[in-house]
């Protein structure tokens, strides 16, 4: 029997890299699906991959609340109910300096990446009430450290490490599990947008400080990320909540 078994699950920022892995992961463990994300040729293409009995998509903009309220009905109304929602929707924003970062693009970051987490684990922890179940934020290692340049991003990822262990609080008496995951560095387009904003030439990225600075010497790859999500999603870790979970080839230890 598969690992998520009979799991109805809510994957935001679905449509590609992690989230994408995820869904894949979690529909070969035998979990039914909903696909969240802004865009919607990406989304349908995954949907239709998985199959119409395992997958089906919204494309909403998760900073929205009418749009969070209508991705996690929706899934009601398909599923039944949910039991497991990876809230993974992100964006980088822009790299360069606090002094120079345009306050529009710190706005949108935020409201993103964590108006969006929050709203998620809002209107997900109405619908798990009676039921339980777990919910899995993407934080990062900028969640717990920082680099330069990225420093919108960076109160991002530290915000939402805040609003999990606040909902894991809130949730615990109704058996809702609340965890973050912090990754980095992972080849997605992602992590591209964020080398190309620095100027690094696709072939170099490799070489870059950014995969041979982590003590493991390399990216991390999409599936790596998913199997953590997988365990934290699945009734293996009904002992974790409130827990903020690295999978980063070393990188938070310190340099090697
Ligand atoms: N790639 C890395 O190294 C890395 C490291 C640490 C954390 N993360 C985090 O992992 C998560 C997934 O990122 P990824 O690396 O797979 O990148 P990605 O760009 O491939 O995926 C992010 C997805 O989120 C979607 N999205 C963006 N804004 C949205 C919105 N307003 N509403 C709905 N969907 C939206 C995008 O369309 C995209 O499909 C993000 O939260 C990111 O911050 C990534």
């Amino acid at each position: 029997m598969g690992r998520m078994q009979g799991k109805r699950a809510i994957i935001t920022g679905g449509a590609r890299g992690i989230g994408a892995a995820a869904a894949r992961r979690f529909v070969a463990e035998g979990a039914r699906v909903m696909l969240v994300d802004v865009l919607e040729a990406p989304l349908a293409a995954l949907a239709a991959e998985l199959g119409e009995a395992n997958a089906a998509y919204v494309a909403a903009d998760v900073a929205d609340e009418a749009q969070t309220q209508r991705y996690v009905a929706e899934t009601v109304a398909r599923f039944g109910g949910v039991d497991a929602v990876l809230l993974n929707a992100g964006i980088e924003g822009a790299v360069m300096p606090t002094i120079d970062y345009p306050t529009e693009t710190f706005d949108r970051v935020m409201a993103v990446n964590v108006r969006g987490v929050w709203l998620g684990l809002k209107y997900a922890m109405r619908a798990m009430a009676g039921s339980g179940g777990s919910i899995v934020v993407t934080s990062s290692t900028a969640g717990i450290r920082s680099l330069p340049n990225i420093s919108a991003y960076t109160a991002s990822k530290h915000a939402v490490i805040g609003l999990m262990r606040s909902a894991a609080l809130e949730g615990a008496a109704n058996n809702i599990r609340v965890n973050t995951v912090n990754p980095s560095p992972v080849d997605t387009a992602m992590m591209a947008a964020m080398e190309d904003k620095v100027g690094v030439p696709a072939d170099q990225r490799a070489a870059l400080p950014l995969a041979q600075g982590t003590p493991l010497k390399r990216y991390g790859t999409v599936e790596e990320i998913a199997a953590l999500m997988l365990f934290l999603a699945s009734d293996e870790a009904s002992f974790c909540t409130g827990g903020v979970y690295m999978a980063d080839g070393g990188v938070s230890a310190g340099r090697v």
